[in-house]
């Protein structure tokens, strides 16, 4: 498999939950990283727990649904470390409501956040790896993007165009050498996860929940595969033992 030594790595909300995770195991195979979140003291907290040296990293405290927000994180890894080698679209919010009860602002939010960044992301990122020889996007998805759930409309359908959008885009760089994948996590123990369970009053079993880690695991298989080689997408789900 490949070394992740040295490569430029952006992991969109890294400020918490799985993003964290992401960041901390690329920084682990000591590559150099870019964390961007909304919390700058927060990003600043994990950044910290790394131990790296200052120019091996960069905090870019930015809010996704903003429309300048995708080209300025890009520029500033691009200004800094000359290159972007993976770029991990990670951030997401949900909530747990039936259609007919959520707003036009929190639908907004929630397409804004988990869709239209990763398509601004692939408008900013495809020219660019095209000039750099190559490059790969790991998108975060969802089981949930699978099959609709009661209450989680929105945020499924944000994930279903996550994977098709993803799949679609992947067909047309594959034979550039820039590989688009996406990676659908199950039911894993995060903020998110909590707000949403007890928005449902109903709250998930412990024992069926992935760990932020194995989650990031998957994240660095993917990005560790040579270059022939490349997992469109890929489901993550937790055995259903008691842990
Ligand atoms: N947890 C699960 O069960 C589960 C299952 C399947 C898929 N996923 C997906 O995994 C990804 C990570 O979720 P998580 O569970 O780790 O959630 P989380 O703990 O709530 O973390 C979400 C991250 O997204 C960032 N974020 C949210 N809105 C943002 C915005 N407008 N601009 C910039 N950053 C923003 C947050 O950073 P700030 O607060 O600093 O902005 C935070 O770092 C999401 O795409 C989620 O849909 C989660």
């Amino acid at each position: 498999m490949r070394s992740l030594d040295d490569l430029v790595v952006v992991v969109t909300g890294a400020s918490q939950g799985i993003g964290a995770a992401i960041a901390r195991h690329f920084a682990s195979h000591n590559s150099r990283v870019v964390l961007t979140g909304r919390n700058k003291i927060r990003l600043s907290e994990i950044a910290g727990q790394f131990n790296l040296p200052k120019n091996r990293y960069l905090i870019i405290a930015a809010d996704l649904t903003r429309a300048d927000t995708m080209k300025k994180i890009v520029a500033s890894a691009i200004k800094i470390f000359g290159r972007i080698d993976i770029f991990v679209n990670n951030a997401g919010v949900g909530i747990h409501k039936a259609v007919e009860d959520t707003t036009v602002a929190e639908y907004n939010t929630i397409l804004d956040t988990n869709l239209k960044a990763i398509f601004l992301s692939f408008k900013e990122l495809i020219p660019l790896y095209r000039r750099q020889g190559g490059g790969q996007i790991i998108n975060i998805s969802s089981g949930a993007a699978r099959i609709g759930s009661p209450g989680l409309a929105v945020y499924a359908a944000s994930k279903a165009a996550v994977n098709v959008l993803s799949e679609s885009a992947a067909g047309e760089v594959r034979n550039q050498s820039i590989k688009i994948s996406v990676l659908s996590p199950a039911s894993t123990d995060t903020r998110l996860m909590s707000q949403m369970s007890k928005e449902s009053h109903s709250p998930s079993k412990a024992s069926l929940k992935l760990t932020v880690d194995e989650v990031a695991e998957a994240v660095i298989y993917m990005a560790r595969q040579n270059s022939n080689a490349w997992t469109s997408m890929a489901d993550i789900r937790p055995l259903l033992i008691n842990k």
